[in-house]
């Protein structure tokens, strides 16, 4: 079959691979009709997640058919499925209290040394995600394995195009997950840090949660005009002192609520990321947190703070004190996504959350490289990127 195979930094490759086949009866196989590019995709793009190997298939947003099942499947063939990025078998301790992306037994044994050196105990398994997530293939393929298919894949109604749904896989459940972990109350105002898919599924969130003001904070013209589409004000970081505008916008007092969407890469020429450019590049000091760092200041005290952005090892300068003395709660991790698919399933069914408006450009699998490189180059204009294995060259 043919696949995304990732070589190095800024190598991405379509090749001719092995189909894959069913391991374990809890196994399915899916044929892939749509897969999306992500935001956390571009952190293995940019060689800024350990643990990757030449020719490891990328992708963890992906959607399709089931051709195959194993003896202890509950799913049928010719169904059609959206996969959650997490991979979570359902019966253990964490799975049990629907902290599906903390699954104890999805990563196996011998990938577990680094993330438990890094974070105390191991990480769950990841579709598409490096060896350090189990080092299972993603599904920006033609075909996909997908383990314990008994517990995570939602099955979809055929009146719901792939369009509408694919983001169940993701980032619709991460940019919910955010909007909860910061609490939301009525009278919130909320400032979002990153108008990406994950920023916009947040802010879209926090709306429907009853917030009163949302502010989106990013310097792509087109991303904050969507922002602004779907009700938040908005403030260009290059124009405008994002500080002083969040103290002015929030009666003086900070913001009651922060969410940062933007992660271990943030952009812009502030000092300390201008520094943490040059860390990541030698390999001191992983995470860029300016986006954080930012967001911990402008938090009111007693506010709420939720970082669905993704952050991988460590970093210098992190405001303790702001954090502490202010005495927010924070909150924050991979999204538990199996928890969400089926509220949010029933909401886009009932028309009360839009998942297409981000999507910028479909194309061929077989032109995922340019989806990659213009994802990463032109992000203001390349929103969401979805790939389609079964569509025709566009030439
Ligand atoms: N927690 C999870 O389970 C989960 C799931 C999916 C994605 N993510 C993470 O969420 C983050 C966002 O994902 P995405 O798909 O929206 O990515 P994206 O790269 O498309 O969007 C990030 C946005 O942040 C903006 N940005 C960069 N620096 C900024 C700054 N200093 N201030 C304000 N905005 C800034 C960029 O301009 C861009 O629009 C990534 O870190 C991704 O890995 C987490
Ligand atoms: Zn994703
Ligand atoms: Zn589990």
């Amino acid at each position: 079959m043919r696949a995304l195979t990732w070589h190095g930094t800024h190598d991405v490759r379509v090749d001719t691979v092995d189909d894959p086949e069913i391991v374990n009866p809890r196994d399915a196989i899916i044929k892939v009709t749509s897969t999306a590019i992500c935001g956390s995709d571009l952190h293995l793009y940019d060689g800024v997640i350990p643990s990757l190997k030449p020719g490891d298939i990328l992708g963890h947003e992906f959607m399709g058919e089931v051709v195959e099942t194993g003896s202890g499947s509950t799913l049928k063939k010719g169904q059609r499925v959206v996969i959650p990025f997490t991979i979570s078998c359902g019966g253990c301790f964490h799975c049990k209290v629907q902290q599906y992306s903390a699954c104890e037994n999805s990563n196996p044994a011998e990938k577990q040394d680094l993330s438990a050196a890094l974070y105390g105990q191991p990480m769950s398994a990841l579709f598409g995600y490096s060896h350090l997530t189990g080092g299972y293939s993603g599904g920006q393929a033609e075909y996909v394995r997908v383990p314990f298919s008994d517990v995570g894949p939602v099955v979809i109604p055929d009146h719901l195009e792939d369009d509408k749904v694919l983001f169940l896989s993701d980032i619709l459940p991460t940019g919910w997950m955010a909007a909860e972990n910061a609490d939301i109350q009525p009278d919130d105002t909320v400032a979002v840090w990153g108008c990406g898919p994950v920023g916009l599924f947040a802010i879209q969130s926090a709306i429907l949660m009853g917030a009163s003001k949302v502010i989106a904070i990013d310097h792509y013209p087109h991303r904050l005009e969507l922002a602004k589409k779907l009700g938040a004000e908005v403030i260009n970081f290059r124009e405008t002192h994002v500080q002083d505008a969040l103290m002015e916008m929030s009666g003086g007092i900070g913001v009651d609520a922060v969410i940062d969407a933007v992660g271990m890469e943030a952009h812009g020429f502030a000092f300390d990321n201008m520094l943490e450019v040059v860390k990541q590049k030698v390999g001191i000091g992983a995470d860029r947190a300016h986006a954080l760092r930012m967001a911990l200041m402008a938090v009111r005290f007693g506010g709420k703070v939720s970082v669905p952005g993704v952050y991988g090892g460590m970093t210098d300068k992190f405001p303790t004190g702001a954090m502490m003395e202010k005495g927010v709660q924070l909150r924050t991790g991979q999204t538990h996504v199996q928890k969400y698919t089926a509220k949010l399933l029933e909401m886009i069914e009932q028309d009360k959350i839009d998942t297409t408006f981000l999507i910028s450009h479909r194309l061929p699998l077989e032109e995922a490289p340019r989806g990659y490189k213009n994802f990463k180059e032109e992000q203001d204009s390349w929103t969401k990127v979805i790939l389609k294995p079964g569509m025709a060259a566009t030439g």
